[in-house]
């Protein structure tokens, strides 16, 4: 079942690769209010630290990330991208392709500058994503993307609309009918008067692809527990509530590891809520998250295929308006192309069959 991630994937490269956007993928977005820890949320998930975090607006600009899982012996993505590559994990921006990056403290800085470059340096956010690729041997093949908070009043440069603004930029990730949202809300506020929830049921009215993140459990008032919350009696979320304690902005500035912090976490979890420990903290996010992936590109794989059976007959028309005489290059090119887009259909169909047979869950 792990195989049919890396499939999307490629697919992905091939419609990248030919300039088209025929193929909606699925995704994973980032949903929240500013500071609710959606961007430490993501690091836990991958596990390395390079987001920008913070108190206030930080996330500027929505960073698209893609993970790829890449083994230590993949010489082939290694040569590819790097010539001779002596670190494990690495990671490449679009906009500076030739760039590789193996310090993750560069990425950070360099999503700071990229930041400032389209969005100032004044705490404006711009609607162009940066994207990102980390390759590296301990991830699954994901595609996370973060997204600059919901907020209210403007800031620094930001415009009166900026409410709407952010809002207008989210919903154009989370209206995606491909994405899976990651609906994150504190749960030392209020989880009835989520932004977060509120919008998600705005897209995804039954609920098909939301699923709830409760942070900063570590942070709630004496006396107080997220037990309602989290068993889901307060606002039931299909798709499941789980809680996560992240790092402190104090354990930021310590440089406090994500391998303690998931220790920690752990062992909070285990103390405060030993019945609940085993369904919340971060891996069971991450589990939980593949699974969804995996249930969610299931649906999507019929439509996938119609996709690249018309692109198939498309090009294949293409290529007959040649006629037999010509030879030349473009004619090559449609072949590889058409050949591509033939055997990644034949893996999506497989893949589908596969699942089919295996129970799911
Ligand atoms: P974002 O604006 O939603 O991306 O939030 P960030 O990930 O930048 O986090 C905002 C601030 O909250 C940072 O100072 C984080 O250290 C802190 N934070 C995030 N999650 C937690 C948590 O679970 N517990 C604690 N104590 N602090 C957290
Ligand atoms: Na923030
Ligand atoms: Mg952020």
């Amino acid at each position: 079942m792990e195989a049919l991630i890396p499939v999307i994937n490629k697919l992905q490269d091939v419609f990248n690769a030919i300039g088209s956007d025929v193929i909606q993928l699925p995704q994973i977005v980032v949903l929240g209010t500013q500071s609710s820890g959606k961007s430490s949320v993501i690091e836990s998930l991958v596990g390395r630290s390079f987001l920008p975090r913070g108190t206030g607006i930080v996330t500027r600009r929505p960073l698209v990330l893609q993970l790829v899982y890449t083994p230590k012996d993949d010489r082939e993505n290694r040569s590819a991208e790097n010539g001779t590559l002596d670190v494990d994990e690495w990671g490449t921006f679009l906009h500076a392709k030739h760039r590789i990056f193996k310090d993750f403290n560069d990425i950070r800085r360099e999503i700071e500058a990229e930041t400032e470059r389209m969005a100032g340096a004044n705490k404006g956010i711009c609607p162009e994503p940066i994207n990102l690729k980390i390759f590296s041997p301990t991830v699954v093949n994901l595609t996370l993307i973060d997204l600059p908070g919901i907020t209210k009043v403007p800031v620094g440069d930001q415009p009166e609309d900026i409410e709407q603004q952010i809002r207008q930029l989210v919903l154009k990730y989370i209206c995606n009918p491909n994405s899976i949202i990651l609906a994150v809300v504190t749960a030392n506020t209020d989880m009835a008067t989520s932004e977060s929830l509120k919008l998600s049921k705005d897209v995804d009215t039954d609920g098909r692809r939301t699923l709830a993140v409760v942070t900063k459990l570590d942070l709630m008032d004496a006396g107080t527990d997220a037990m309602e919350i989290l068993c889901g009696r307060v606002i039931p979320v299909k798709l499941g509530i789980i809680g996560v304690v992240n790092r402190s902005q104090q354990d930021i500035m310590n440089n406090k590891t994500i391998q303690d912090a998931l220790k920690d976490e752990t062992t909070f979890l285990q103390r405060k809520y030993p019945t609940l420990a085993n369904r919340n903290g971060t891996p069971y996010l991450a589990k939980t998250l593949n699974r969804l992936l995996m249930h969610h590109i299931r649906d999507c794989l019929p439509d996938l295929k119609t996709r690249v059976n018309v692109m198939i007959s498309q090009y294949q028309t293409l290529l007959n308006s040649y006629g037999e005489d010509v030879k030349d290059k473009s004619q090559t090119l449609l072949r590889i192309i058409m050949k591509f887009a033939s055997s990644y259909c034949s893996t999506v169909e497989g893949t589908a069959r596969n699942i089919e047979t295996t129970a799911l869950c």
